[in-house]
């Protein structure tokens, strides 16, 4: 039987346009696109077709399919489900899509690693204000008033305001923390201050105006560098885990004396500054109300000494992944993110 396509997709519409509910566009569905449907006989009747016609015929039917299979799912949204035909195409066979899940920024496993580390060794972990007081930023660790760390072009001042006394700044470093722990806390004590810190400075490959240290403090009886090469020489081993060479050279910071800075290179590659560190300087503990001369007889109280240090925590992650630039930290780019 010969079936003309035109009259098909015609009948087909109007069939379509006048479907009033689900059930009756099911049959509809089944009467044109059914196994047994009018395409499908379409199709059967190519043979009858000559060769050069058959081709020309197949396109126009599948045309009229494909029309037709439109126009049912467009209806079908009228009455807010897909035709049931539609939802038996679902493959329930094929692979799932994998659903990516997310996962924690370089920097973030890098402090828990870190600090993970530490409390090992049997420190303990707090954390600090990131606005900051003059006193506690500047004054209390023995920085001199004209020290040009204070100027604006390195410190970022908030502005004055009638609620806060002091000046406010975003603190340039965790070692506030320092003060502020050993007011409230008596000696023997070891701890960690993670935290994020703010300077004025202008960004290259190793610096940027904000970025992550951790504040390391020990202070107990007689504690000497030694203990402190010893703390930190077994995490520096137990972080990198691999062939890094380290270095030890005295530096200057107000509040310790003597002084040091830790660099640290990988085979082949450039020394790059981890951290300042160094053992307490009186003042600071004058500052906390600690004190640091023994008296004859031995007050329980007085005679302590202690370690400090500060480390940069996008530069021990710049060692351990080979990261050449530290502003890639920071720019969002999955590229590279998706690499830890
Ligand atoms: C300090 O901030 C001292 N508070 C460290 C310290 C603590 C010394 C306790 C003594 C006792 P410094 O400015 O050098 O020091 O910074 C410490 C570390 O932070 C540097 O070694 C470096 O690893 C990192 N760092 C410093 N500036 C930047 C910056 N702009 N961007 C990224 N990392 C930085």
């Amino acid at each position: 039987m010969k079936i003309d396509l035109k009259q098909v997709k015609i009948e087909a519409e109007k069939d379509i346009s006048g479907a009033s509910d689900q059930q009756k566009l099911r049959q509809i569905e089944k009467k044109y696109l059914g196994k047994k449907g009018m395409l499908a006989e379409v199709f059967v009747g190519l043979k009858h077709f000559p060769a050069p016609k058959r081709k020309e015929q197949a396109q126009a039917a599948n045309q009229v399919k494909k029309t037709i299979a439109s126009l049912i799912e467009n209806k079908a949204k009228q009455f807010g489900k897909k035709p049931k035909s539609d939802l038996q195409k679902v493959d329930l066979t094929r692979p799932g899509q994998k659903i990516e899940t997310g996962h924690l920024h370089l920097i973030t496993q890098t402090q828990k690693e870190v600090t993970d580390i530490f409390k090992s060794m049997g420190f303990g972990v707090v954390e600090g204000p990131q606005v900051e007081s003059d006193w506690y930023n500047f004054d209390a660790l023995n920085f001199p008033k004209n020290h040009p760390a204070r100027d604006m072009q390195d410190t970022f001042w908030l502005k004055r305001s009638s609620v806060a006394k002091q000046k406010l700044l975003l603190r340039t470093h965790t070692s506030p923390m320092q003060v502020r722990y050993m007011e409230k806390h008596k000696p023997p004590f070891k701890i960690v201050v993670p935290g994020r810190v703010f300077r004025n400075e202008a960004t290259d490959a190793s610096h940027e105006a904000q970025f992550y240290q951790l504040e390391g403090l020990m202070v107990d009886k007689n504690i000497s560098a030694a203990n402190f090469k010893a703390v930190i020489e077994e995490f520096l081993t137990r972080y990198f885990q691999t062939d890094v060479e380290i270095r030890l050279r005295p530096g200057f910071f107000p509040f310790v004396e003597p002084g040091f800075e830790i660099d640290a290179k990988r085979k082949g590659g450039d020394w790059l500054e981890l951290m300042g560190a160094g053992m307490v300087h009186p003042n600071v503990f004058k500052a906390a109300g600690i004190a640091t001369q023994s008296v004859a007889g031995g007050r329980s109280d007085a005679g302590w000494t202690g370690f400090a240090f500060g480390v940069g925590i996008e530069r021990l992650a710049m060692v351990k992944h080979k990261i050449p630039d530290l502003r890639s930290f920071y720019q969002s780019d999955l590229r590279f993110l998706k690499q830890f």
